[in-house]
């Protein structure tokens, strides 16, 4: 059976590409929209050059009224009926009660081993705590920002004179094939944690 994959974005969408790119073939997952909080996210281009529909609500207007923000964004999401909602990069933290109406079927990527270092600046934190090992996980979404069970991560190494950068750089090539992995396995109804 298809499921429709709906991901929401914040900004250049590299790994909305990958998802995108990879539901094709015997994947049951199909992409029904991308939509972004900033009209101006360079994702939103390249999701409408595959011929994915895209929405753009923008969240500068709700300030302070973070469910109304939502309740925006819901519009275009519930009108594209997705089975699954894949956060990729998307830069705002949702309310329990958005969460709570996605609940086991909301994934997101973080670029980092979690339960290390949810929240931002995850590369600089690894290089600075002296780790060896980097990485990122694909989750279901819980209300806990960055938290809920771990459906699969990517492993690479932090190599000597890493900068946050290189170690991002490093990490996001991984993101690439993490996510598109997990998501089809997650499709098939598979929530085994998978390790790459
Ligand atoms: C990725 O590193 C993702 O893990 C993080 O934000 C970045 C988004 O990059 N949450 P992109 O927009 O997918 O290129």
């Amino acid at each position: 059976m298809v499921k429709r994959v709906a991901i929401l974005i914040s900004g250049g969408g590299s790994n909305m590409v990958a998802l995108v790119r990879s539901m094709t073939g015997d994947n049951p997952a199909r992409p029904v929209l991308v939509a972004s909080n900033d009209p101006a996210a360079a994702g939103l281009v390249r999701a409408a050059e595959m011929g994915v529909p895209t929405a753009a609500v923008d969240h500068r207007p709700f300030r302070g009224d973070r469910g109304a923000f939502e309740a925006a964004l819901l519009e275009p999401l519930l009108a594209a009926e997705p089975d699954i909602l894949c956060l990729a990069g998307f830069m705002r933290i949702l309310t329990p009660g958005f969460v709570d109406r996605f609940q086991g079927m909301m994934l997101n990527i973080h670029p980092s081993l979690l339960p290390k270092y949810p929240g931002l600046h995850t590369h600089a934190r690894a290089i600075e705590a002296g780790d060896t090992r980097a990485g990122a996980t694909v989750h279901l979404v819980t209300p806990l920002l960055d938290d809920g069970p771990i459906l699969g991560q990517a492993h690479v190494p932090v190599e000597p004179g890493d900068t946050p950068e290189t170690l991002a750089a490093r990490v996001l090539k991984a993101e690439h094939l993490l996510y598109p992995t997990v998501l089809h396995r997650f499709a098939d109804g598979m929530t085994g944690r998978i390790d790459l």
